[in-house]
């Protein structure tokens, strides 16, 4: 075979459905000269306590600027443990918690961590494309489990998903896309099947503190009590959303037991030798900000609660998301597919959304782990995806756009 006629396997990995949009709405502020109002990214118009910046300024004329350890500045890892703890209700050490170049980092690194040969790993059927994309990097065979009225897996479900060669059932709450808080009940079944099952859990908990209805629970506070060399869950949190810390890059990983903190310390000093030394004064800081972190989660709460309704109102919102933040409307009764229905928005109204059926990429792989064709949920072709994170003024202006193209297709 000619070396041209050779496909590098990363090369049939599909690129995420946001990447798309992002060029589509760059495009249209050129050509236009007019802003888009972007909802479709994942952005907040709040920025990070003043402290933070401070913090990370005086690191780098104090001369902290040289490596630390591959897991990351001590001092951080012991004032993440107590944040674990009072938290999060986690017990950890700081010898099982490494500060990642941002929680996707985090995640790959950790799916790194324990893949084994034709593992597969069951993710959401609606989920964060860059998941998808982690899954395969590593090289595990994704399988996805269904979800239920209102996006919420049931557990019988998920356990019914499950094959002999599963290995890794992965848990997002609150969830990008849809929104959804896994309550306690569910999320104690869950464990209780992946122990059973003799699977590892991963839990993606980046939207940890936006929580508009019920509470957060963190999967891994519920085996406390367990001893640690037979632990199963594995956190991954982010300092991006919290502290609307995006571009520092910053998050963290708490693996479940020693062994996988061990795999992890090889992964990482194979892959980023350590995270940025200033950044991660930064993120000292920013724990202490107790109150920006509650301020941030209110100035959320407040645009999904004032700005949302009239998308439910209009029957394209079923119900407001109980966390995280997007929120994931139907426009089927447009008589429009997602895709055209955000075209025409962008073209139209100068509005950027994202087409559901891109949260729901299903590969099918040959048997070295290539991707040899790609599907995609029929039932998502109608949803979009829309971001509330932004200013209440441009979400203002994006959802009240978002219904006079409505009433402009209704009228066609
Ligand atoms: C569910 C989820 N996890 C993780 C991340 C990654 O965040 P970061 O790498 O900025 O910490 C995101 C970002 O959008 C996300 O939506």
């Amino acid at each position: 075979m000619e070396s041209r006629d050779r496909v590098p396997l990363a090369a049939t990995i599909p690129s995420s459905c946001l990447h798309e949009i992002f060029r589509a709405a760059e495009v249209r502020e050129r050509e236009t000269g007019t802003e888009v109002v972007k909802l479709h990214v994942g952005d907040p118009y709040f920025d990070p306590p003043a402290e933070v910046a401070d913090a990370l300024h005086a690191a780098i004329r104090r001369g902290d600027t040289k490596y630390t350890s591959v897991e990351g500045v001590l001092e951080l890892r012991e004032a993440l443990v107590e944040k674990l703890s009072m938290e999060n209700g986690l017990d950890t050490a700081v010898s099982r918690v490494f500060v990642t170049p941002g929680s996707a980092q985090g995640l790959t690194a950790l799916l790194r961590s324990i893949v084994e040969p034709g593992a597969e790993i069951l993710l959401p059927e609606l989920h964060w494309p860059v998941h998808l994309q982690q899954s395969l990097f590593a090289g595990f065979r994704p399988v996805f489990y269904p979800l239920g009225p209102g996006f919420r897996p049931d557990p019988e479900a998920v356990l019914a998903a499950g094959t002999p060669r599963t290995r890794v059932l992965l848990l997002n709450s609150p969830a990008n896309p849809t929104g959804v808080v896994l309550d306690a009940d569910t999320v104690h079944r869950l464990l209780e099947i992946a122990r059973e099952q003799g699977w590892q859990v991963i839990s993606d908990e980046a939207y940890e503190h936006y929580v508009y209805e019920g509470e957060h629970t963190s999967v891994a506070a519920l085996e406390r009590d367990v001893p640690v060399a037979q632990r199963i869950v594995h956190s991954v949190y982010s300092f991006s959303k919290s502290a609307a810390m995006t571009g520092y890059r910053l998050g963290y990983v708490v693996t479940a037991d020693d062994r996988t903190a061990d795999a992890m310390r090889v992964v990482q000093e194979a892959g980023i030798i350590a995270p940025s030394t200033p950044v991660q004064y930064a993120g000292i800081a920013a724990l202490h900000a107790r109150s920006a972190i509650e301020s941030n989660a209110k100035l959320v709460s407040h645009n999904r609660n004032e700005l949302l309704p009239p998308l439910r109102d209009a029957g394209l919102l079923a119900e407001l998301p109980a966390g995280g933040w997007y929120a994931l409307l139907d426009v089927r009764k447009t008589g429009l597919d997602a895709e055209t229905f955000s075209s025409r928005l962008l073209d139209s109204k100068g509005v950027a959304v994202v087409p559901g059926a891109g949260f729901t990429l299903r590969p099918t792989l040959g048997d070295t782990g290539r991707v040899l064709s790609l599907d995609s949920a029929p039932w998502a072709r109608s949803l979009i995806r829309i971001a509330f994170c932004g200013s209440p003024e441009l979400l203002d202006i994006g959802v009240k756009r978002i219904l006079d193209f409505v009433r402009d297709l209704a009228a066609e």
